[in-house]
């Protein structure tokens, strides 16, 4: 090896030393200006107290449903379910709906009824969901009447 090619060498090996160190010294002043911006490393922990987020949270459970049922009323999940949860679970729970099984006709009384005396508003083109919704998944409950009996062997009293 000659002188030059010995230079060029101890040069190169200065240089990558160099790039380390510079290296090294720009992690540590960022890591340095991050945590002058940032002490408590927030940034990097889980989003506890978030108000945003839980309240986001809080919103999507509002409504979860589960096993087809509205978790939060118990209505069951069909179609019009957040009309009736909007609109009849203001003044009283939905477990009040949901006993009273109708038809149609009664389903429409009750909500006059309710419109006449208990200031329930116009529910508009919503009363023809909120009804459907209502014959479909509680409708009346079948009369208690037994079915017909067959394959009965009838006997001949005697006296
Ligand atoms: C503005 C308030 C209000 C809203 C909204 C409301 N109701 Fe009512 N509802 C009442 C009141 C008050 C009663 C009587 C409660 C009681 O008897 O304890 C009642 C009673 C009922 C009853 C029982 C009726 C009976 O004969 O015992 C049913 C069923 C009912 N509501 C269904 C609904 C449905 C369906 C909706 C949505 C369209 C709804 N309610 C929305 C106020 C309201």
């Amino acid at each position: 090896m000659d002188n030059q090619t010995q230079f060029k060498q101890q040069i190169k090996t200065i240089y990558r030393f160099l790039l380390v160190v510079f290296a090294v010294v720009g992690l540590i002043t960022v890591a340095g200006i991050y945590l002058i911006v940032d002490p408590t490393l927030s940034a990097f922990r889980k989003v506890e107290k978030e108000s945003t987020y839980v309240t986001i949270l809080e919103e999507e459970d509002e409504d979860l449903v589960k096993n087809g049922i509205h978790v939060r009323t118990g209505f069951i999940d069909a179609e019009g379910l957040m009309v009736v949860v909007n609109n009849c679970t203001n003044c009283h729970s939905a477990k009040l709906v949901m006993q009273n099984r109708m038809n149609q006709e009664r389903w429409i009384a009750t909500i006059r009824w309710m419109q006449e005396t208990q200031n329930l508003w116009d529910l508009g083109g919503n009363e023809e969901i909120i009804v459907n919704y209502l014959v479909t998944n509680y409708p009346p409950k079948k009369k208690g009447r037994r079915a017909v009996l067959t394959n009965i062997e009838w006997y001949e009293l005697q006296d």
